[in-house]
């Protein structure tokens, strides 16, 4: 059978991504005992820091039999260099899986192409499509689903903007963006979200909160913008999600953010500590859907 790699939401279909939750549902409520990862090991290579992601990874991989290398980019060769392709080679001939986290998602792509193993986006500058499937788990587990509801986005059109627009893709619900001008998602990728007709642009937070099910944001300043903090924090001043912005959405919207989060930049400390929020759910549910996503993909 084809290795099948996880680049971003649009490699799966929705009847897969259902599958992929039924099973994470499963694993959250400890009903699956397996370990088809046994004798398996999982190559975790990032370059740029991380928490949820390493941590549910190397858990989730021990949690189903197998074992997590994690490689720093900055220690292994091809920080010094080495070829894509040939790093991927001779992963290919050690270890069972590969999970990447990087800036360019090319790199990834080429990773990808040279490996004979499958490879996991573990997020780049283009896309985070881990955290989104954590976030839609998070959903479902909320709200019951996302047919029929609106999902705001409020801030950058940064990789997580990018992987929502890639859900509403597969899935079909209503995604509402609100970024200030120059900082909009990559939506001529997405040309296919945006034949949904599912899809909102607006500079207007107020546009896409107003009745949404689902409030999300993100830092101003991605991994690789810290140079930009300073010119960020003034182009998105009016973008920060406050008590009187989450007023207009459902009143049982809940509110999320991948994290990590910037309190008083982004969401006010009421917003994310407040009982709407359900960030601490979505940073657990990477664990699980997760763990799904290395079963179906590596598991024997
Ligand atoms: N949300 C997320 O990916 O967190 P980390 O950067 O800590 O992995
Ligand atoms: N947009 C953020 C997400 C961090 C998990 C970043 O790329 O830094």
């Amino acid at each position: 059978m084809a290795k099948r790699d996880f680049l971003q939401i649009t490699d799966f279909s929705r009847e897969e991504v259902e599958q992929l939750f039924d099973l994470a549902k499963r694993m959250k409520a400890r009903a699956y005992r397996e370990t088809p990862l046994a004798g398996k090991t999982l190559a975790m290579i990032f370059a740029k820091s991380s928490t949820r992601t390493r941590v549910s990874f190397e858990v989730g991989a021990y949690q189903l039999g197998g074992r997590a290398l994690f490689l720093s980019s900055k220690d292994i060769q091809i920080g010094r260099g080495e070829p894509i392709p040939d790093t991927a080679r001779v992963l290919s001939r050690y270890v069972d899986g590969i999970m990447i986290r990087t800036y360019d998602h090319a790199e990834v792509e080429e990773l990808a192409r040279f490996s004979t193993i499958p490879v996991i986006n573990g997020l780049t500058d283009l896309t985070h499509p881990c955290q989104v499937l954590a976030d839609l788990f998070t959903v479902k587990e909320h709200l019951g689903g996302w047919e029929g509801k609106r999902i705001a986005w409020v801030g950058d059109g940064n990789n997580m903007a990018n992987a929502w627009l890639e859900a509403a893709t597969v899935l079909g619900f209503e995604l509402r963006l609100a970024c200030p001008e120059g900082f909009e998602p990559n939506i001529a990728r997405y040309g296919a979200a945006k034949k949904h007709g599912c899809i909102m642009v607006t500079e207007v937070p107020e546009e896409a909160v107003e009745g949404a099910h689902v409030i999300n944001t993100d830092v101003w300043a991605s991994m690789g913008q810290e140079g930009e903090a300073e010119a960020r924090r003034n182009a998105f001043k009016g973008y920060t999600v406050d008590a009187e912005l989450m007023k207009l959405a459902d009143p049982k919207a809940i509110f999320l953010h991948c994290l990590p989060a910037h309190r008083g930049e982004e969401v006010t400390a009421d917003v994310i500590d407040g009982p709407q929020s359900r960030v601490w759910d979505e940073a657990e549910n990477r664990l699980h859907v997760q763990k799904a996503l290395l079963a179906t993909l590596m598991g024997s």
